[in-house]
């Protein structure tokens, strides 16, 4: 089960009520966990259990009596006394204008991709109950292979140097997970964000770089972390998603190979 945001560790507790659901929690705890621990889920996508909360993705938005505004519930520690709805109607649209947004951007493949069925982005269209896109799709494949110099082809093509997995920047969300992964997990600081706006991308070090020529180690950690399939073992892209995983962690590095 994965609560959304690491455990606080504190002796002292914090009370709150999410959606009408009475939690106690250690202080410091994220309000999104408080909710996770009174059985309710709040979709994410830039939060993990595993990685400190950083409040990128907008899709974990609730409502708290007696604030303005929706603030980020993986990112909000809980009060004592606070009530906290994660399930109105005006959350419920705004997470799917959010998800309409990188749905708009991102390749609409899904039968055809590794991912498929091992997808968060693909798991959370359906979660909020996205069925239909507004906006006409952005194709930064295409603008790269047109564009008129702004965009480099370089910048958005596959990166398939490491032996073990692959980089698509075209599936990309910069969620932010592989490069705190790298960083929290591995202590390797390879990979960063570059870029701006539909420009951004993940990437190990200069722009010509690519992952064999960056500082990555092939720990792994930022494949784990992945919520799509812009990261993904070249094992899984030849022979599908493994039906079991036995997770062993050695002296090397303490990412937990799977
Ligand atoms: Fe909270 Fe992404 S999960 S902003």
């Amino acid at each position: 089960r994965d609560f959304g945001t690491p455990a606080a560790r504190s002796e002292k507790m914090i009370t709150l009520t999410v959606d009408g659901f009475e939690v106690s929690v250690p202080e410091g705890t994220s309000v999104m966990r408080a909710a996770s621990e009174a059985g309710i889920s709040v979709p994410k996508l830039c939060a993990t259990d595993m990685l400190d909360a950083f409040g990128s993705c907008r899709l974990c938005l609730v409502e708290i009596e007696g604030r303005a505004g929706t603030p980020a519930s993986c990112t909000t520690p809980v009060a004592p006394g606070m009530v906290v709805h994660t399930q109105t109607g005006k959350l419920k649209d705004l997470r799917k204008g959010v998800m309409e947004l990188y749905i708009s951007d991102h390749p609409l493949d899904c039968l055809t991709c590794a991912a498929n069925g091992d997808c968060e982005l693909q798991d959370m269209a359906g979660a909020v109950g996205l069925r239909d896109v507004r906006y006409e799709a952005v194709d930064t494949h295409f603008r790269a292979r047109n564009a008129g110099g702004d965009v480099n082809p370089q910048w958005l093509a596959k990166d398939e140097s490491n032996p073990y997995f692959t980089y698509d920047p075209s599936k990309c969300i910069v969620c932010s997970r592989c490069v705190r992964a790298c960083e929290e997990v591995q202590g390797t600081f390879a990979l960063t964000i570059e870029g701006r706006g539909f420009d951004s991308r993940v990437s190990a070090g200069m722009m010509s770089d690519t992952f064999l020529s960056s500082d990555c180690v092939s720990c792994g950690a930022c494949v784990q972390a992945c919520p799509t399939a812009t990261l993904q073992e070249k094992s899984v892209i030849e022979i599908g998603t493994p039906e079991r995983a036995v997770v062993t962690t050695c002296a090397y590095c303490g990412v937990g190979c799977s």
